[in-house]
């Protein structure tokens, strides 16, 4: 047995007496030396650092919950993959395996669920982009449009016309939920009768059938309470729709916007002693539902499109240190394998970040560094962490909402993606980038080229 103690270079640390800080005191939390009981190491071994790891168990524990949570409270509730948070076709997978159908908010986006087999009436189409080639498409596909603007529905209208056939349509509501600034900038507002003025105009066309209700009011949003607000108003407006018009309208989809349990930069206790639990908001919309007067055959379909709250956790981001270094004013720096560029939340939260192999037991505070050529790539000002050694690896987590998807090809090539099965097997599920991959996009003038 080698009795020999592994050398850990000394550091100087300060002596601080007296009481615990109003943090507490400093803690020191364990190595994660496995992700989903696969050794962090192997997996470097076999794909390389810095690597994304996603976890199929996660998303369909996840997605199971939030479904049971959502379906205790109210009878009819569908959800819908919000695909920009994160459209890996593994990731969209699990979850239209597990029932949620999908909410686009591009053509890119919609062509990406029907190429996975999602059909057009199960696809929710969103956002204020849509051109007039991805409405005929959606549109002859049945899927259900949710109207941005006014020069949209006049496209629309325009089109079904043009080709007489009809249209499933509903439009995006925006309005006050009590939450400041308002996000008004999507859709039609509710307060100051915008949006009952776009119902007049679609319920007048014979080729438009009104079938539901948007709103997303925000997303990580900090109050179920807003929720609430939002709910009881759409209800509302679905009534008046019934009572007015006579016309039972399919659903009201309330949107995203759930926070996770990353914590934002600037927040001072963590995240999940601070948002709203997922059965917060779940009571919060529906009795807002239930807080208008209607029929149980009269209800509608409640469609949630769910984001980052049910894939954040389940993804992970491993990175190597590339080198230990002294700042000028003495601070400690260590240098990572993962920049902004593929961490593109970094900017926003303090990810969990552990160290993947034993340490010794002294700490530091460090700044951790990516490896871009840039100011800008830091991926944490301020951290106490073990000392670490070149080629240790660092496991970020909560990286499974908008980084491989807000990711940008800048300064390195984009890294593997693995997903870790159910079965405990590792799969490779999207490639790391080549120089090739890259610029094969690229073309050389003639006059540049060598003869
Ligand atoms: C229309 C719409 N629905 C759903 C989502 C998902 O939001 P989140 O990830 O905050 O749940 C978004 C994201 O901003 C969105 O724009």
């Amino acid at each position: 047995m080698d009795l020999k103690k592994k050398y850990e270079r000394p550091v100087i640390t300060k002596n601080y007496s007296g009481l615990m800080n109003k943090m507490g005191s400093a803690t020191l939390t364990p190595p994660k030396t496995e992700i989903c009981s696969v050794p962090v190491k192997r997996l470097v071994e076999q794909y390389g650092s810095p690597l994304f790891v996603m976890s199929e168990a996660g998303i369909r524990q996840n997605q199971k919950n939030f479904l049971r949570i959502f379906k205790t409270r109210y009878p009819k509730v569908q959800f819908a993959w919000s695909y920009k948070t994160n459209y890996l076709s593994a990731v969209c997978s699990v979850f239209h395996s597990e029932g949620s159908w999908a909410e686009v908010v591009s053509e890119f986006e919609y062509d990406r669920a029907r190429k996975l087999g999602i059909k057009g009436n199960q696809i929710i189409f969103n956002g204020p982009d849509k051109n007039r080639q991805s409405l005929k498409k959606a549109i002859s596909e049945n899927s259900k449009i949710h109207i941005d603007h006014f020069d949209e529905l006049f496209d629309i209208i325009d089109i079904t016309n043009e080709l007489d056939i009809s249209a499933d349509v509903a439009i995006r509501v925006n309005m006050d939920t009590g939450v400041y600034p308002k996000w008004d900038r999507f859709g039609f507002n509710f307060e100051n009768g915008e949006a009952w003025n776009a119902i007049k105009r679609i319920v007048a066309q014979k080729n438009l059938n009104l079938v539901g209700l948007h709103t997303h009011i925000g997303t990580y949003m900090m109050t179920a309470d807003a929720y609430r607000i939002a709910a009881k108003k759409l209800a509302s407006l679905f009534m008046d729709i019934k009572k007015e018009y006579d016309i039972q309208l399919e659903y009201i989809d309330l949107g995203g916007g759930f926070a996770s349990h990353n914590t934002l930069i600037g927040q001072y206790l963590p995240a999940e002693e601070l948002v709203p639990s997922i059965e917060q908001y779940a009571d919060a919309i529906t009795s807002g539902i239930y807080d208008v007067q209607m029929r149980p055959d009269e209800m509608p379909m409640l469609i949630l499109e769910t984001g980052r709250a049910l894939v954040d956790n389940t993804g992970y981001l491993i990175s190597s240190v590339i080198a230990n270094k002294r700042l000028s004013d003495g601070r400690r720096a260590i240098i990572i394998d993962a920049g902004v560029n593929i961490l593109f939340t970094g900017f926003w939260y303090k990810h969990k970040i552990s160290v993947a192999q034993d340490s010794g037991y002294h700490t530091e505070e460090a700044t951790i560094y990516g490896p871009l050529c840039m100011n800008i790539d830091c991926i944490r000002e301020s951290i106490i962490l073990p000392t670490l050694n070149r080629g240790d690896q660092l496991v970020i987590e909560y990286a499974g909402a908008y980084d491989v998807t807000q990711w940008m090809q800048f300064i390195t090539l984009r890294p593997n993606i693995v997903m870790i099965m159910s079965d405990g097997s590792v799969e490779l599920i999207r490639k790391a980038e080549s120089l090739d991959y890259i610029m094969q996009q690229e073309l050389i003038p003639e006059k540049f080229q060598k003869k």
